[in-house]
């Protein structure tokens, strides 16, 4: 009979192998429902959900990763490009030759919270941990922030010099959280990433001794005025803190200014705070940080500016970087997303980049759940994932090259915080069963960071209507095409891509979804 033919039996070979193939190293998200609008992907010691896989299928083909409100999770799937429109509807066309910034990477911060929650874990679901961040099994995160010395996801206040008056750092010292905790995580991840990370430190906070309010937190300045005894410890303790990190093998990258340094001029913020105003970051660039970093061992570490909310620009960035004195030793400008949604783009970092484009804008702290009116964690809010997806395409659509996201890992409270200004993270823990919870925000991350390696260059894309569809298109160092494609709205949408190289690909945005395609031109 029919069944029995060879032609069967080797199609049904040929099938299964086709199977085989598609679902192996990929593990399904086991999903868990809190009562959101969508899931959060359960992870403990023995089982992780994975992404399928990156490898792109050869020319003619394209892979397309779809994650939504309603479900999915980076599910993977291949379809053929087609010679020929299949007309009408909306269409994306790639436009391969206007070229923009090229891509650094994406990651998270290594608080000293992340790294009690990620040590507070068995060390076999430690490991499926990091590697979904950092392995090349994971979403490709290659930028990790981490404090330098305390900030208000501690459990304690402490500078790495306390000892009043130590104007020498003679008693400069790393704190347990960094020996102990942060550093041990920190070796792990580099040791399980395909490439060298690129680690950024952020200052929350002078010793008390070198300010004017005597206090980590609150309002507060260096002492004195730049090119003071102040001004260059605090440009020395720079210096101390890249040497002590390089005795466990870890440089970094970039240092920026200080965390939000608006905070301890013009708010009084209860966690700790160091208080400068453009004029004062750009005289302490100019005459101590940028000397003092030029003349240590770490010169070719870059200097980020800012570190703050966008509404200060174009204005702070138009303060430091006229200046020649400071805008040498300076590499780019850091920004965070609070407020992002009352402060138009165009005008904050698009007028930035175009003032002064020989400075890369770079994104370097985002969380959901900060805000007094929507406080906290909540486990699996899709809501929260789109916030993420719509601010990193309008960055990348204004020249930002990377973007990272706040604690690597909270606990189930947001926290721990000692000011209890508790946050949502992309990674709950929940140490008493030993699990830890992907949220969906942590997929919003996955659909650029898995995709989008550094030297990828931002493209052209252009829509033939009106659409609500946000997107952003790139090419990769080996000429493959990636497109992200954001859908905030409640009903689906067919569209086709365009990209003049190879021809059309057909797709469709479900309701309250985010979309990968990606494919190969040659
Ligand atoms: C981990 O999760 C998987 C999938 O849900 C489950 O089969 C397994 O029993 C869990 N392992 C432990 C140690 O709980
Ligand atoms: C500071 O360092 C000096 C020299 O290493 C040491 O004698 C002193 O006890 C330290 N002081 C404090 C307060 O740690
Ligand atoms: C330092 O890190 C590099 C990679 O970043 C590695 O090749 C080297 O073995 C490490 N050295 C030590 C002493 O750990
Ligand atoms: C700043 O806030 C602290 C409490 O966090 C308060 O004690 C202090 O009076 C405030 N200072 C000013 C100048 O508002």
């Amino acid at each position: 009979m029919a069944l029995s033919s060879p032609s069967f039996v080797l199609l049904a070979v040929v099938f299964m192998a086709a199977q085989v193939i598609l679902s192996a190293g990929y593990n399904k998200c086991v999903a868990r429902n809190f009562g959101y609008d969508s899931v959060v992907c359960e992870c403990n010691s023995t089982y992780c959900d994975s992404i399928a896989s990156v490898t792109l299928p050869p020319l003619g083909q394209f892979s397309s990763y779809l994650s939504s409100m309603a479900g999915s999770r980076l599910e993977a799937s291949q379809g053929e490009v087609q010679p020929k429109s299949t007309g009408g509807g909306l269409r994306l066309t790639i436009v391969p030759y206007q070229k923009y910034q090229k891509i650094r990477g994406f990651g998270g911060a290594m608080t000293d919270a992340a790294a009690i929650n990620i040590l507070s874990l068995s060390a076999g679901a430690q490991e499926q941990l990091l590697r979904q961040y950092f392995s090349s099994e994971g979403i490709g995160y290659s930028v990790v922030r981490v404090p330098m010395a305390s900030c208000d996801f501690s459990t304690r206040l402490y500078t790495y010099a306390d000892t009043l008056g130590d104007y020498n750092l003679d008693n400069f010292t790393l704190a347990p959280e960094d020996i102990k905790m942060k550093i041990p995580l920190l070796q792990r991840a580099q040791a399980l990433s395909p490439r060298p990370l690129s680690l950024l430190a952020s200052a929350w906070s002078a010793p008390a001794w070198m300010k004017t309010n005597g206090a980590l937190t609150g309002k507060g300045s260096l002492k004195g005025e730049p090119g003071g005894k102040e001004h260059k410890t605090w440009a020395q303790y720079y210096v101390r803190f890249l040497e002590e990190y390089a005795k466990h093998n870890l440089t970094f990258w970039a240092v920026t200014t200080g965390n939000e340094p608006s905070a301890g001029k013009m708010t009084n913020y209860s966690f700790q705070a160091l208080g400068f105003t453009p004029e004062e970051q750009r005289d302490w660039v100019a005459l101590d940080l940028g000397p003092a970093l030029h003349a240590s061992s770490y010169p070719h570490t870059h200097i980020l500016i800012l570190d703050d909310i966008r509404i200060l620009l174009p204005h702070w960035a138009k303060v430091i970087l006229s200046d020649v004195h400071a805008g040498r030793y300076i590499h780019g400008v850091a920004v965070h997303w609070y407020w992002d949604n009352i402060v138009p783009a165009e005008i904050s970092l698009g007028t930035t980049h175009h003032l002064y484009p020989e400075y890369y804008l770079f994104g370097t702290e985002a969380c959901t759940g900060w805000n007094a009116l929507d406080r906290g964690v909540k486990l699996g809010s899709w809501d929260r994932a789109e916030q993420y997806a719509h601010d990193i395409i309008e960055d990348l659509n204004h020249y930002v090259v990377g973007w990272t996201d706040w604690n690597l890992a909270l606990d189930l409270n947001g926290g721990p915080n000692w000011v209890k200004n508790f946050v949502d993270s992309a990674v709950i823990v929940d140490a008493k069963r030993d699990v830890f919870y992907k949220q969906p925000s942590f997929y919003s991350m996955a659909h650029f960071s898995a995709f989008l390696w550094e030297g990828s260059q931002r493209v052209g894309v252009s829509a033939s209507g009106e659409t609500h569809l946000e997107f952003s298109a790139f090419i990769r160092a080996d000429g493959s095409v990636v497109l992200i494609i954001l859908n905030r709205s409640s009903s689906e949408i067919q569209f086709e891509v365009w990209d003049p190289v190879v021809g059309y690909i057909p797709s469709t945005a479900p309701a309250h979804s985010l979309l990968t395609l990606a494919w190969k031109t040659q």
